[in-house]
């Protein structure tokens, strides 16, 4: 029906993306058949944003019986960083537009969920004025205007007091829209506007929110604190996990775009592109956005090419193979890692043994937990197991090793605690496979075990007649002693689902169990959605430091400077089923190494026509793309995917040099496994007058194999601290399918 123009699309991806749900709207005049559709119009062809909304106007009235009905359809118009509108459209106005020649593409609207005291120092970024990291180099992202586009702020924080700040940059031209409790007052020299889009929703779906920027979820001003929040001394939970926090550029300025609403986050396709239109007129930097679901609409495509870092959360639907989200080659898309902290709660039985596991259990004054309670065996703890006895005032073991294949690698806590709770429960012990994403039960004595431990409490429980148990408060502990920086289980994993010759995610970042502000406090949170500001900050102090580098350039820096080691040394892992050696489709270029990427040698640039013909050629309009077409690994991304490697494959890469201007690069191969790899010329060498250099990459099938993908890296390095890798992911065939992507 519509031109949807998604030709390369995969149909898993499809389907799950026109599955989610499209809501209906009763605007005046509008046919009840009518849904929201987007209309994508390109560049705009006029600087005057009034002229171009009249041209969607022109565009609409003949399909409507009056202009007025034409014009009350519209819900959304684009006019600052591109073209376009989100219009109440009935079938046969949508196959009409779609035939238009200059409409690009016309797709419903869809609704996407959203997806820190210790990660800073532990990415090496120390904020005392006495070291030289990227923190103090790019001046605490100073001036950078981070635009953030979530649930909205809470901007009574500390995390966002103004004082001590000068006026906004110059080339700010943002507002701040008022709205409930959110007064002009609430804006500042740190929060330097704010932007709030409701038009699209029903006021059922807006039950309780804040008509206004205000975040009643707390994910936006969590996300805003991370990437951008002030320093703050003595901020602790309850107790855990004390210290200062702080964002990744504190200095740096934000600008607030509510597009997500309601106690679940969720974020429609309409409302993220008037942000993102917005965010490009206002003149951001960067554009973060923790936010999942298959987003790749051209909206952040304009921002790139206008110089703005957009970084987006991968999804949190990991470890399953092709679960990464915001899949395009223009944007920063974010695993998330666990860092070197961990909470370890102690279990004692009533035998005396002690256990340990984890969780944030903290005590309240009122409760009475210092003591020894009944421990029973709640099994699954699905509703019908916990009726079968009387768990009142028990703490409950919600083990069940029949079921252990069903439960991983899915978390389950919430539900279970729920079920214990309203059953009457104390407090539980759930075993799981990570012990690692932990959740906050107020006054609740809890703590996640692992499948060992579970055991030995299980036959405990069978060995006395009267069980007893005390869970401790949890403490935290951190530093080397803890094995830090694996990918988080639920981190989305490549292969990419839909442009497999791009490789995805791109980089990871501490995503697990991470400490920023919230409505009236600091809170944990786990998700993609905390790594990605992590990103946010690294970004906008790089570009305070080279404010002259593209998106790409800076992407280039971010990718390959990451390191695929922990602090001894030892290789990463990704959890998951079973915990493995991390590769490229768990972390793209690797973990994010802040210090390296400030000086990365040499840069993978890309021109931004190269990333429209990209869009022109798998989502855009199809104009000379017949040699484009299954060589998407072409795009001089710092990364190669070939997904289809059937005898022997030639990619070619650009690189500039951003280090001293009399350099010498020697090309360094990890061949992946079954492949050969020749680079020529494999000695680049750079000066005044030479500053970007193309080589070619060959790749030779050694296997003749329907085979996997093996992995491998390509490194230029030079006489100096120079490592330029970038991650090699390469998939031998036979046939022209796609066989196991796993
Ligand atoms: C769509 O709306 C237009 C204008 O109101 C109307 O003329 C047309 O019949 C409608 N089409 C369908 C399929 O409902
Ligand atoms: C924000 O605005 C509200 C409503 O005008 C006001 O009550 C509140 O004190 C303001 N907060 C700040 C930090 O200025
Ligand atoms: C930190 O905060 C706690 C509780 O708010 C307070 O008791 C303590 O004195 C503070 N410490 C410092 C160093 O400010
Ligand atoms: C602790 O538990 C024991 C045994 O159930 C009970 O006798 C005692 O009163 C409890 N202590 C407190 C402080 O509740
Ligand atoms: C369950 O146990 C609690 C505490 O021991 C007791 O008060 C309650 O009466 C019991 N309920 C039933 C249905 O046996
Ligand atoms: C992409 O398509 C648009 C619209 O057809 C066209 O104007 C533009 O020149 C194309 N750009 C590239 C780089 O192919
Ligand atoms: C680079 O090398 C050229 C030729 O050897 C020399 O003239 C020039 O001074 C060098 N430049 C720098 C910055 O070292
Ligand atoms: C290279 O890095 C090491 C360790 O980071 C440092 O000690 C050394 O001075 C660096 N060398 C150069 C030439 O920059």
């Amino acid at each position: 029906m519509a031109k949807m123009n998604l030709k390369h699309f995969s149909s898993i991806v499809l389907a799950a993306f026109f599955c989610t749900q499209i809501f209906q709207l009763s605007v005046h005049g509008v046919d009840a058949s009518s849904k929201l559709y987007i209309v994508y119009l390109g560049e705009k062809k006029h600087s005057d944003p009034e002229v171009v909304t009249a041209s969607h106007h022109e565009k609409l009235t003949p399909l409507f019986e009056s202009k007025e009905e034409a014009l009350s359809s519209i819900v959304y118009s684009y006019k600052h960083g591109f073209s376009g509108f989100a219009a109440m459209l009935n079938e046969s106005q949508v196959h009409i537009l779609s035939d238009m020649p200059d409409v690009i593409s016309v797709i419903p609207n869809g609704k996407f969920a959203a997806h820190t005291t210790r990660s800073w120092d532990f990415l090496g970024l120390d904020y005392s004025s006495h070291s030289n990291s990227l923190l103090q180099k790019g001046k605490y992202g100073e001036d950078i205007i981070i635009g953030v586009i979530d649930s909205g702020i809470w901007p009574e924080s500390k995390s966002f007091d103004g004082t001590g700040y000068g006026p906004p940059p110059t080339r700010w031209k943002g507002i701040c829209q008022i709205g409930d409790s959110f007064g002009t007052n609430n804006c500042s020299n740190k929060i330097i506007g704010a932007r709030w889009y409701a038009s699209d929703l029903s006021s059922s779906e807006l039950e309780g929110e804040y008509m206004s920027p205000r975040d009643y979820a707390g994910h936006g001003t969590h996300t805003a604190s991370t990437a951008a929040g002030n320093l703050v001394s003595n901020t602790s939970f309850h107790g855990l996990a004390a210290g200062s926090a702080r964002g990744g550029a504190p200095r740096a300025r934000l600008a607030i775009y509510k597009a997500c609403w309601g106690p679940s986050v969720l974020c429609s396709t309409a409302a993220l592109l008037a942000a993102v239109d917005d965010a490009i007129n206002d003149g951001v930097d960067v554009i973060s956005m923790s936010i999942g679901g298959p987003n790749e609409f051209p909206g952040t495509l304009h921002a790139v090419a206008k110089g703005i870092i957009v970084v987006f959360s991968a999804g949190n639907e990991g470890p399953a193979p092709q679960s990464v989200k915001n899949n395009v080659p223009w944007v920063i898309t974010v695993a998330a890692s666990t860092i070197d902290r961990s909470f370890p709660t102690v279990i004692t039985l009533g035998n005396s043994q002690r256990l340990v596991g984890q969780s944030i259990y903290y005590e309240i004054q009122s409760s009475n937990t210092n003591n020894f309670t009944t421990l029973v065996d709640g099994s699954s703890c699905d509703k019908t197991t916990l009726t079968e006895q009387n768990v009142t005032g028990k703490i409950v073991l919600c083990y069940n090793p029949n079921a252990i294949p069903q439960v991983l690698p899915r978390y389950n806590f919430g539900e279970a605690a729920q079920n214990v709770l309203d059953a009457g429960g104390r407090g539980i012990i759930y075993a799981q496979y990570t012990t690692n994403l932990l959740q906050q039960r107020r006054g609740v004595p809890y703590a996640l075990v692992d499948f060992d431990i579970a055991n030995k409490i299980n036959s405990y429980i069978y060995s006395t007649s009267n069980p007893l148990v005390k869970i401790s408060p949890a403490y935290n502990i951190e530093g080397k002693q803890v094995l830090a920086k694996r990918v988080a289980a639920f981190s989305s994993r490549g292969p990419n689902p839909r442009f497999p010759g791009i490789l995805k995610p791109d980089i990871a970042a501490p995503g697990v169990s991470i400490l920023a502000a919230v409505n009236g406090g600091y809170q944990f949170m786990s998700g993609t959605s905390m790594a990605c500001p992590h990103v946010t900050g690294i970004v906008a102090l790089l570009k305070s430091l080279h404010p002259d580098w593209s998106p790409a350039a800076i992407k280039s820096a971010v990718i390959t400077t990451a390191s695929n080691t922990d602090s001894y040394d030892v290789q990463l892992e990704a959890e998951g089923t079973p915990r493995k050696i991390a590769d490229p489709f768990d972390y793209g270029g690797g973990h994010i190494d802040p210090n390296k990427a400030a000086d990365p040698g040499l840069v993978y640039d890309i021109d931004p026509n190269d990333y429209t013909k990209f869009f022109n050629c798998t989502l855009g309009p199809s104009d000379d793309c017949d040699t484009y077409v299954g060589q998407l690994y072409q795009l001089n991304v710092p990364s190669i995917a070939v997904p289809d490697l059937k005898d022997i494959v030639s990619v070619w890469r650009t690189v500039t040099n951003v280090g001293p201007i009399n350099s010498t690069y020697k090309a360094f191969v990890q061949p992946p496994a079954g492949v050969s790899v020749f680079v020529e010329p494999n000695l680049l060498s750079f000066d005044s007058n030479n500053k970007v250099k193309t080589f070619k990459i060959t790749f030779v099938a050694n296997r003749k194999v329907q085979g996997d993908y093996t992995f491998g890296s390509l490194t230029w390095s030079d006489s100096l601290n120079h490592s330029v890798r970038i991650p090699l992911a390469i998939r031998t065939i036979i046939e022209d399918y796609y066989a196991d992507t796993a």
